[in-house]
């Protein structure tokens, strides 16, 4: 991927507009936080072929084949108090599972807060990571790994993991799939801002694994069990 070719197929306003390209980084997340902090403006792309040290939920690790898939991160900056983590997670999924749906008719469920998965397996993360100052949000580092291309998972991964190419049959073309993720990014975070934040919900819930299904919530004291509804 070059990044020219990146710029001249993206077809956002502000979204990956400026582009911060990499073939190897430690984790495109923490590169996009030093922008923030260094004021960075919202929409940045920092994208990478490779990381080292790719960050997921819970301090767990994020792995990717070399040149394969999609490793990004986008500045968000947060305009007001509706633009909490767990919704900002929950709008780049339902963008996510949308654009995968709809332009490549792969079956994509929501699996809260933040995984995509398609056929019980997992082929997107979302780890959204906020640079605080003076206690308040300043940006956002929205990041993003998409298993894209990748044909082989190492085992005790292969088992709860997929990518776009296995589920479709055929290999995609890993741009293509960057500019529609980051369209569909766009406008359902313009969504967001102009207030329609119930119908990002309601379009997510559409989206959900869990509704209707009998689950387990662990509130770290206690574990709640029953039928996921809302
Ligand atoms: C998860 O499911 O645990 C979240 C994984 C998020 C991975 C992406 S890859 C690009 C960006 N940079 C990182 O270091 N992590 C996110």
């Amino acid at each position: 991927m070059q990044e020219a070719d990146i710029s001249s197929r993206i077809r956002t306003d502000v979204f990956g507009r400026r582009i911060r390209m990499y073939d190897v980084v430690d984790s495109t997340n923490l590169r996009a936080m030093e922008l923030i902090r260094s004021g960075e403006d919202e929409g940045t792309l920092v994208i990478a072929e490779e990381q080292t040290a790719g960050r997921g939920r819970r301090g767990r690790s994020w792995l990717s084949e070399k040149g394969t898939n999609l490793l990004f991160s986008l500045i968000i900056k947060p305009r007001s108090e509706i633009y909490s983590p767990g919704l900002i997670s929950l709008t780049a999924a339902l963008a996510v599972a949308s654009a995968v749906h709809e332009k490549y008719n792969i079956t994509a469920e929501c699996k809260w807060p933040n995984d995509i998965i398609s056929r019980g397996k997992k082929f997107c993360g979302i780890l959204p990571e906020a640079v605080i100052r003076s206690g308040r949000p300043i940006g956002v580092s929205l990041g993003i790994g998409i298993n894209v291309n990748q044909m082989k998972f190492p085992s005790g991964i292969s088992e709860k993991a997929v990518s776009l190419s296995l589920l479709a049959g055929n290999k995609l073309d890993r741009i293509e799939v960057l500019a529609v993720v980051l369209q569909y990014l766009e406008t359902c975070f313009r969504k967001l801002e102009s207030g329609l934040r119930r119908e990002i919900l309601d379009q997510w819930l559409k989206f959900s694994f869990q509704i209707g299904k009998h689950v387990a919530v662990n509130t770290g004291s206690k574990v709640i069990e029953g039928v996921a509804e809302d």
